[in-house]
């Protein structure tokens, strides 16, 4: 059962909530997972994207029985357009924002000018459009997604259903002969009547989870893996704030990409974490030994001391049905790419993530302050290599993001230890546990204000949100 009495982080005074047991609302499970339709390009022209994206309420049939459950969603669909491009590509994109609140759209990831990132300073009003347009550099293919960034609103539109997927890809991919999965993993949470249920206190704090983990808006898909078939399966963990511990047992798993596109060199694991707003990308070969009937698994995990919504059972995500087998198996190169070691930083920083429970007004912090739209934190300079230092004084996790670049993890200190992580990759979002300090690096290449924030959405909207000022 998936009943939580919410007692409220830190035993405050969060209202009792019950959520109706996944059980009972009778969503289906065990359908084929959903492909995720294109955004289709309506450009002639080489080398760009153009397309429009409209931002409305949308019904959709999602328990049988029961009237249409009213989503948020980009052109109807949830989970929104996949946008596919490649490298040096021209994006176009006309936005119109539907909704009765303003919204932004915010390209995660993408390494594009500041004005044109869906900041919360540059809200489209309701019944009002823009566009946005940017062109890709060489050298970012990789898996993105775009989401609404409102000041404030972001938690509530994203789990009403706003939110897509954006695949950069590149000419000269490696991988690109392997079949390719694309999963979308998002939380739903319904109330008695199959709304989706506003946010509770308790969602607030520890941030929302639901009944139902989906992956492309469907519970517990399934898909066919073939004996010794090799797949190449982007991930998103699109949840507001689930870090996600997936397994799937009985297969090979290799980890080949990270949120800004591919790694070095292919590596054998047995489980992923990955935190909510961050990617993966895995090639699976099947292999059907003992477990195997498992499938893809949310394997237990603990977010902070004293929380309500805690994940403490393994649930299934994805169920594996074993298709014919291989006749061959697709090689996987030694070698997917090089990434280089940032250099020295020029600037060092630290950003202290912390938690007033007694102040309601500013309960997340950085450096002791709650956002404002108003205020840069940090000045830097456009090919400043800055090094930072993120410290988690709070008592669950928080992970980090930034825009307009992807980082590179170097290290973190636990219980007063340092250790090097184990291998070179580009993110732009990293889990810091609680009492965890994370060494990062990274270079703006752009000048503009660079939100950067807690990918909790409930933290984010709450004020766990600061502004580096990039000077040109
Ligand atoms: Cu995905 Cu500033 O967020
Ligand atoms: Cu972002
Ligand atoms: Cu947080």
């Amino acid at each position: 059962a998936v009943d939580h009495a919410a007692m409220g982080h830190g035993g405050m005074g969060a209202a009792a909530e019950t959520m109706p047991a996944a059980a009972a609302l009778g969503l289906p499970a065990g359908l084929a997972l959903p492909a995720l339709p294109l955004l289709r390009n309506q450009s002639a022209l080489p080398g760009v994207f153009q397309a429009g994206l409209s931002a409305g309420a949308q019904a959709l049939p999602l328990l049988p029985g029961k009237p249409a459950t009213v989503f948020w969603s980009y052109n109807g669909q949830v989970p929104g357009p996949t946008i596919e491009v490649f490298e040096g590509d021209e994006v176009r994109l006309h936005f119109e924002n539907r909704l009765s609140q303003p919204t932004t759209i915010h390209w995660h990831g993408l390494p594009i000018p500041a004005d044109q990132d869906g900041n919360p300073q540059d809200p489209v009003p309701a019944g009002q459009s823009r566009e946005y347009r940017f062109t890709l550099p060489q050298g970012c293919a990789g898996s993105y997604w775009y989401h609404p960034h409102p000041h404030g609103h972001t938690a509530e539109q994203v789990y009403m259903g706003l939110a897509g997927v954006f695949v950069v890809k590149s000419r000269s991919d490696p991988l690109a002969h392997l079949p390719e999965q694309r999963l979308v993993l998002s939380d739903l949470k319904l109330d008695a009547d199959g709304k989706i249920a506003a946010s509770s206190e308790a969602d607030r704090m520890d941030g929302r989870e639901g009944q139902f983990l989906l992956v492309n808006g469907a519970w517990r898909p399934h898909l066919t893996l073939g004996a010794g078939e090799r797949q190449r399966w982007r991930i998103w963990n699109a949840t507001s704030a689930r870090v996600l511990k997936l397994a799937l047992p009985g297969h090979e798993l290799e980890l080949v990409g990270s949120d800004g596109g591919l790694l070095q060199r292919p590596r054998r694991i047995d489980s992923l974490s990955l935190p909510p707003g961050a990617r993966a990308e895995l090639v699976v070969t099947g292999r059907f030994a003992p477990g195997h009937g498992a499938g893809l698994l949310a394997l237990p995990y603990r977010r902070g001391k004293m929380m309500s919504a805690e994940q403490e059972d393994t649930l299934t995500l994805l169920e594996l049905r074993r298709g014919a087998a291989a006749k061959t198996t697709a090689p996987l190169p030694a070698r997917l790419r090089e990434i280089e070691l940032l250099g020295e930083p020029a600037v060092r920083r630290k950003v202290v993530l912390s938690e007033d429970m007694a102040n309601p007004a500013a309960m997340f912090l950085i450096n002791g302050k709650t956002f404002d739209m108003e205020r840069a934190d940090f000045l830097g300079k456009v090919g400043t290599v800055e090094e930072w230092e993120i410290v988690n004084e709070a008592d669950m996790d928080h992970p980090f993001h930034i825009h307009g670049t992807q980082f590179q993890a170097l290290a973190r200190r636990k219980d007063g230890v340092w250790r090097d992580e184990p291998f070179l990759a580009w993110r732009d979002v990293a889990n810091v546990s609680a009492g965890e300090t994370l060494r990062l690096r990274f270079r703006q290449d752009m000048p503009g204000l660079r939100m950067f924030h807690c990918h909790i959405l409930e933290h984010e909207d709450a004020g766990m949100m600061g502004m580096l000022k990039v000077e040109a």
